[in-house]
């Protein structure tokens, strides 16, 4: 996925250099969802009038990080710094590449023509764009870059050149646009011919808006306009503060200024007053008033959208004193796991309350379904696996656990009476997003597990579970896994909570999620011994993980984290599986980590550990403390605190976190921004 960001001061006087740090900035803020080039288009010219520098738009983009654009756009001696806008619009985006290789060229903004009359930002895909590009280039366009994007604005261009009336606005061009376009998309417009204008509009892709004013605002609530006949009518229900069908601020100074986002961390630094769209919105901002619009009306539409209040906090996506947001977010799973439970497990109580609340009306049409299943990808895959099995022993369901991808490959069959569950750090991942639409066509009932609001999987679903884990900004997934763990726990308790013969059970899981936190902190404590082990791994070019029953999913969790950040091979092998193959690989070079925990499983792993240590191998133990007859065998230990057995994969996790940080760190990689990779992947 990439990042867009926009920012439009309405009477705020701005100088170029403030408005360009500001995009800087801001996608700073969103270097996570893609990092292999960056642009930014503002207005150009040096002209003390800015009515003749909105007439020139400059483009200045960069193959590279943020940093690489930053150095580029201060290397222009043909832009004045210090000049003051009162008005001014400027895009900028930071790319993921999914058509053409990274370069400047295929940066963002994509234009219209050499003159920059329209530019674009996008994130997503646009699937139809070579029937476009062959219908652009019958009509005379040039392309100069690989991009699929790169078609719109030409395609605005086109109409815009053959429009009916000079009258015609940006909105309604950019919604005649997008009518031709297929795929998914969150996009923002610029252009020479509506200077002090910005439009977004999105479609299976985030875009949202902040709003700062220190003036009242005009309205709380922006009514949708549709078109009725040539006009744009309001049919919104709700009352309007003057009658009016926008926001604006009100005051003998109209100053205002709009951020256009693909998440909320480029926006919470500016203000926290905040607008989501959905899918066929165009938001336009005209003279410093942003209204709404929609293309068409379908039922059960939401005749408004609140200015809603974002509960995030600026600190919550700075780094603070780690060195990578990565190691930053392991050391909070004490605090994540506190917020995912906070509000939900009643500990004092002796009944051993659980309540989710967002699943509170649909509880009863869960407990009646025939079989669960839960789909997901990478690591909210293995979020599933890891709870499987309490799943199927407290809900006594069959519980399937589904790879987005493959699930929708084998056009799974899915039953009106099946209850699915989408797991999402993002609520954004394409695959996963396609199997929830999937599951919906066939009358299913769909719950999201996310940890952003507003995404696209948590506003879709039926009903769902915020697991609260705060912002996750490292590509590497961390506190996000051990949230969806708990929170999936979590359900299962609460589909129980009226069984009598599970109570036992049930008292046993809580007063261990109670101590949990505690124990992850003992668990962290590690650091200094991991990092020695890792010392010792750094040069291996491939590292085994094997595990099983409650910790299958806890090697394939650890193996991905070593896979994706550090880029060495690494495999989770089910221990059972050992035997039928695997253990040809097994000598005294192979590096092999062995999860061995007091649970049901206990002897079974002892007896693939014997099978390592007969071929010479010299496996390194995650085992528990007091477990002398495992230690006996291990070439090193990492000694763990005892937990009930379903939620010891939370604590399991943690060193191959520290494992993978350190490695990566000692083979000198970007911890946070692993080659190839972006946090959320949009595109199927
Ligand atoms: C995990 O470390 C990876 N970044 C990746 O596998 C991720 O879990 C996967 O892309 C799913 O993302 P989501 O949870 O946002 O849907």
């Amino acid at each position: 996925m990439c990042g867009i960001f926009a920012y439009l001061n309405y009477n705020v006087p701005r100088s170029r250099k403030h408005i360009l740090d500001t995009l800087v900035k801001g996608l700073q803020r969103l270097e996570y969802r893609g990092y292999d080039s960056a642009g930014v288009a503002v207005d150009g010219g040096n002209d003390k009038n800015w009515d003749n520098n909105s007439k020139v738009i400059q483009l200045i983009k960069k193959r590279g990080k943020v940093k690489a654009l930053q150095d580029e756009i201060y290397k222009q001696d043909l832009l004045d710094f210090d000049i003051e806008f009162e008005t001014h619009v400027g895009i900028a985006h930071t790319r993921w590449a999914t058509h053409g290789e990274p370069n400047a060229v295929n940066s963002h903004p994509q234009r219209s023509d050499k003159n920059n009359e329209f530019v674009v930002i996008h994130n997503g895909i646009i699937t139809n764009y070579k029937d476009l590009k062959k219908f652009l280039e019958s009509k005379g366009y040039e392309f100069e870059s690989e991009t699929d994007t790169e078609t719109i604005p030409k395609l605005l261009k086109y109409m815009y050149d053959n429009r009916e009336s000079n009258e015609i606005s940006l909105s309604t061009l950019v919604e005649r646009v997008t009518q031709q376009l297929e795929g998914a998309f969150a996009l923002v417009f610029k252009s020479v011919h509506f200077p002090g204008q910005v439009v977004g509009t999105r479609r299976g892709g985030p875009l949202l808006i902040g709003v700062q004013s220190k003036h009242k605002l005009s309205t709380d609530h922006i009514p949708v306009l549709y078109r009725c006949g040539k006009e744009k009518k309001a049919v919104s229900t709700l009352p309007r503060v003057d009658g009016d069908t926008c926001l604006y601020p009100i005051g003998e100074e109209t100053g205002v200024e709009y951020y256009f986002a693909s998440d909320a961390s480029a926006i919470i630094e500016h203000t926290n007053r905040v607008i989501f769209l959905e899918d066929d919105d165009v938001a336009a901002v005209v003279d410093g008033r942003l209204s709404i619009h929609r293309i068409k009306r379908t039922a059960g539409d939401d005749p408004a959208r609140a200015i809603q209040t974002l509960q995030m906090e600026l600190q919550q996506i700075m780094k603070g004193s780690y060195s990578s947001f990565m190691q930053k977010e392991i050391f909070e799973q004490p605090e994540s796991v506190v917020n995912t439970m906070r509000g939900r497990v009643n500990f004092d109580d002796f009944t051993g309350t659980v309540l989710l609340g967002g699943l509170k009306d649909h509880i009863r049409e869960i407990r009646r379904c025939r079989r669960l299943i839960v789909i997901g990808c990478g690591t909210s895959y293995h979020a599933g696996v890891a709870t499987r099995q309490i799943l199927e022993e407290l809900t006594e369901l069959p519980v399937m656990v589904e790879l987005s991808s493959d699930f929708l490959d084998r056009n799974t069959p899915v039953f009106r009476d099946d209850v699915c569950f989408f797991i999402s750090q993002s609520g954004e991942t394409a695959d996963t997003l396609m199997a929830l639409h999937y599951c919906k066509e066939r009358g299913a009932l769909t719950v999201g597990v996310t940890n952003t609001v507003g995404s696209s999987i948590s506003r879709e679903t039926d009903c769902g579970i915020h697991i609260n884990a705060g912002p996750e900004v490292g590509v590497a997934s961390t506190k996000a896994y051990t949230s969806q763990f708990v929170a999936l726990v979590m359900f299962s308790l609460m589909m129980c909570d009226d069984r009598l013969s599970m109570q036992k059970r049930r008292q046993e899981i809580i007063s261990a999620l109670r101590t949990l936190p505690d124990l992850i902190k003992e668990v962290l404590a590690l650091d200094d011994q991991i990092n020695s082990l890792a010392h010792e791994l750094y040069q291996q070019r491939s590292l085994l993980v094997m595990g099983r029953g409650f910790n299958y999913a806890t090697c394939m969790e650890g193996a991905l984290k070593i896979k994706e950040i550090t880029y060495m091979h690494s495999e989770g092998i089910l221990a059972g599986e050992l035997k039928h193959g695997p253990l040809a690989l097994v000598d005294k070079l192979m590096p092999v980590i062995m999860i061995i925990m007091k649970d049901p499983t206990h002897t079974k792993c002892q007896n693939a550990l014997q099978q390592v240590v007969a071929r010479k191998g010299r496996p390194i133990l995650i085992c528990e403390k007091n477990d002398d007859e495992s230690k006996l065998l291990a070439y090193r230990t990492i000694e763990l605190p005892h937990t009930v057995d379903c939620l010891q994969g939370v604590l399991t996790v943690i060193p191959l976190q520290l494992l993978s940080y350190h490695l990566a760190v000692l083979r000198g990689f970007d911890v946070d921004f692993p080659r190839n990779l972006a946090k959320s992947v949009t595109v199927e």
